[in-house]
């Protein structure tokens, strides 16, 4: 595998494979890599004849007082990961070679009105440093394809009406979230949790399945569910940002006739934010 920090030996690279006909499958992530981030590579790899991972703990889309300091940076095992998984070149630049400029007048990517709710309501401004990064690092690669985890179901639609409404000639991939044995949604942030913490962890999912059930079930009060949800989960200990059933098209309140539906979850256990969801058809 090639570990590349440089955009334009990356550049170089990625070229040659393009001049030879091979289809570029491009992962982009923060690092810190389980087995959720692998199964993107695996993925990514059936897809395409060439696999690009990106490893960027990227500041634009850190709040004020979020983690981004003691976000875990963990390059050496990371790259052996890869590096056993098959993948052949991983980009792992420093913040000065995605922001040559600095942040503060660095050119922004807002996609309106998905950006501005759930997530992007408790964290002002993380989507357009998201859709930002991913924008560059499309630019970067120019991949034939690009694979991103539903776990984070609201970014993949970001990503996706980004790469619509600015012509990027890729496509779209959307992984299933990778669990623990419990339901436990992988993810880098797992890590914050306490002991006790992680065994209360995986009540995120189970009450979302509870939830799916009951609206299957034909329970037509979203309202009381929510609340009810919401109730249960203070009482073992999560504090709730949000928890709420929305359509799977556009994040927005169901309507009567709406049935690919989606509850979505973000809460914090101790001082980890855990997000969560689950789509459903009624
Ligand atoms: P990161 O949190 O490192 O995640 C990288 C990719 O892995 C994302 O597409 C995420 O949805 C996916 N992923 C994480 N946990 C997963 C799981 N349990 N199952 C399946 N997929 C999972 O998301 C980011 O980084 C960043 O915002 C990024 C897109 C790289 C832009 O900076």
């Amino acid at each position: 595998m090639d570990l590349i920090s440089e955009i334009t030996a990356l550049r170089a690279q990625v070229a040659c494979w393009r001049l030879n006909g091979k289809k570029i499958a491009l992962v982009p992530t923060m690092g810190n890599l389980h087995d959720g981030h692998l199964k993107l590579v695996a993925e990514a790899q059936l897809r395409g004849d060439r696999c690009v991972v990106t490893i960027f703990v990227n500041p634009l889309q850190f709040g004020e007082g979020e983690d981004f300091d003691s976000y875990p940076r963990t390059l050496d095992e990371d790259a052996e990961k890869l590096s056993q998984a098959g993948v052949d070149l991983l980009f792992a630049p420093a913040v000065e070679m995605v922001y040559p400029a600095g942040q503060a007048g660095q050119s922004q990517i807002e996609v309106p009105l998905i950006s501005d709710i759930l997530c992007g309501a408790s964290r002002p401004g993380h989507f357009v440093g998201v859709a930002t990064v991913v924008a560059k690092l499309f630019n970067f690669v120019q991949p034939d394809i690009a694979l991103f985890g539903e776990k984070d179901f609201q970014q993949l639609l970001v990503i996706r009406r980004m790469t619509r409404d600015l012509c990027f000639p890729i496509e779209i991939v959307g992984v299933a979230t990778d669990r623990e044995t419990d339901g436990l949604a992988r993810s880098s942030r797992n890590g914050y949790l306490t002991e006790d913490e992680r065994q209360l962890a995986p009540a995120l999912y189970a009450v979302l399945n509870a939830v799916a059930e009951k609206l299957q079930a034909g329970e037509d009060d979203l309202a009381d569910v929510e609340s009810s949800a919401i109730n249960t989960l203070k009482e073992i200990g999560f504090e709730l940002d949000y928890f709420t059933i929305r359509r799977v098209a556009d994040l927005e309140l169901p309507q009567q006739d709406d049935v690919e539906l989606v509850i979505l979850a973000a809460a914090y256990l101790g001082r980890a934010r855990l997000i969560d969801n689950l789509t459903f058809t009624l």
